[in-house]
């Protein structure tokens, strides 16, 4: 294979939207730029597929009015939005397998945990509001904070298992995707301070408000578009050599000498590249106290949208359930009906030790639950299953173990020498989404314009 030997300001490694958005950022700046792309498409965690004739949104595709970074690119772009079907009853399981229709954010559960569910609400939200998401580890209490488990705080505010069951789904099926004994009472906060409160992640149109027209890999495709051959398919990066005035960035077929890298790839993912000289032992021990949760999304199309015909808006909760939430995904202008439901860790796991075929049979099973007999038939059927993907390894995205963040966190986007760091897993607003990814990629290319007139 011929190595080609490129010169650049800036090698940005990962073409996803924090890669892609340093990059045009970058080249508005006059800087030049080569985006080095491991897979053979780009987008990274976002991929609109058309799977057996079906438009699926195998990663990411919600939108939430908070997420001003993602709005405003969307708007550059000339991108369509449309809000997720939500008319009709919402339904919630309990643990005894009964099931009630209700609407509002409350799940319908006896009166008393009901109050209870309200209060710790209010308590978290009091807490999140004294958390600055970009410096969650400033906060007076952080080291107690991270070193309790979300699942040790809520049992010491209340014996009400449901209650806490509850909240519990909120970040962590929901949004960490680690079950709740495996991350801090810290990272939780951050979760939700990085949606504005903890009321916001419990509020299913507020956090799953709207979807693109088309698909949100539109974002990745269209910011590539505009960097047009600066940016390279197929390049896993292997090496990066560094002094303190550039580096030599290497994948098997390239070699781009820079002044900067952007490293804009999930960080459980550094440990995959070489780095002449090694990095900072800081850093070393960083990346080993991170780690991306896992969740499985299912997809299931039917001929028509039956859940409507009842009066449901196909909205479903419930933590015993194999699915613990399902929505009506259907797509914009779409006479058939999709469901999409999520399958979270260790849940995930179980599944992932039968066939394919008694895994579907299962998770149809549960989204019959919710839905009646109809959900047993989709003409479609895909599982995103992103624990196989050599280049992302989970989903949805990467958080620090009990400890880490407070212990860490600040030294995230630190730059080291020459190489810089963007990813939407070390975001403060938009943490774990596309906002973040946006956020940090303008951040990034804003301190590198700053360091190279400087
Ligand atoms: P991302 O991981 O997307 O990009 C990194 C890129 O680096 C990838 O393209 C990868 O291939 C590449 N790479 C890795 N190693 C490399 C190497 N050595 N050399 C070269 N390239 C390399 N968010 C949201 O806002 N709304 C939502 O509804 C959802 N839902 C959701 C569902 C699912 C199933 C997933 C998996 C994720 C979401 N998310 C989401 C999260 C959202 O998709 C995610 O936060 C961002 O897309 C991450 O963008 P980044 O650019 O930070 O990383």
């Amino acid at each position: 294979p011929t190595t080609d030997v490129l010169t650049r300001d800036v090698v940005i490694v990962g073409a996803g939207a924090a890669g892609l958005t340093a990059a045009n950022e970058l080249r508005k700046a006059g800087l030049s730029v080569a985006v080095l792309e491991a897979r053979d498409r780009v987008g990274g965690r976002l991929h609109t597929d058309v799977i057996d004739g079906a438009m699926l949104e195998v990663g990411g595709q919600w939108v939430s009015p908070d997420q001003e970074a993602l709005i405003e690119t969307l708007e550059d772009l000339g991108l369509e939005t449309y809000s997720r079907y939500r008319e009709g009853d919402s339904v919630y399981i309990n643990a005894d397998g009964e099931l009630t229709r209700f609407t509002g954010e409350i799940f319908p559960v006896p009166e008393a945990t009901e109050k209870v569910i309200v209060e710790l609400i209010e308590r978290l939200d009091r807490m999140v509001a004294e958390i600055d998401p970009d410096r969650p580890w400033e906060h007076p209490d952080a080291e107690e904070l991270d070193r309790i488990s979300f699942e040790r705080w809520l049992a010491d505010q209340t014996d009400d298992v449901e209650a806490r069951d509850n909240i519990a789904l909120f970040i962590a099926g929901a949004m960490l995707t680690k079950p709740p004994h495996a991350f801090s009472t810290l990272q939780a906060l951050l979760m939700a301070a990085s949606a504005g409160s903890f009321s916001h992640l419990v509020d299913a149109d507020f956090i799953l408000d709207k979807r693109v027209v088309g698909g949100l890999q539109q974002v990745p495709l269209l910011l590539a578009e505009r960097l047009g051959a600066d940016v390279f398919l197929d390049q896993p990066v292997r090496r990066i050599e560094w002094t303190g005035g550039g580096v030599t960035v290497a994948s098997d077929r390239m070699t781009v000498r820079a002044r900067f890298v952007i490293l804009a790839l999930a960080p459980v993912l550094y440990p995959r590249i070489s780095f002449s000289p090694p990095l900072p032992r800081l850093q070393h021990q960083m990346h080993q106290h991170i780690s991306m949760g896992f969740v499985i999304k299912v997809h299931a199309v039917y001929d028509r949208p039956f859940w409507r015909e009842q009066g449901l808006s196909a909205t479903a909760f419930s933590p015993y359930e194999l699915c613990h939430e399902a929505y009506d995904n259907t797509n914009h202008g779409d006479e058939r009906g999709t469901l999409v439901g999520f399958v979270s860790d260790r849940l995930a796991d179980d599944v992932f030790c039968l066939s394919a075929e008694e895994r579907k049979g299962r998770i149809l099973e549960s989204l019959s639950h919710y839905y009646g007999p109809d959900a047993k038939n989709p003409v479609v059927y895909y599982e995103s299953d992103w624990g196989t993907e050599e280049w992302t390894r989970g989903a949805y995205a990467a958080s620090f173990d009990l400890g880490g963040l407070a212990r860490y966190g600040a030294d995230q986007r630190e730059p080291v020498g020459p190489i810089h760091f963007a990813c939407s897993d070390m975001a403060g607003l938009g943490y774990q989404h596309v906002d973040g990814a946006i956020r940090m990629g303008r951040l990034v290319a804003t301190r590198i314009v700053e360091e190279a007139r400087g």
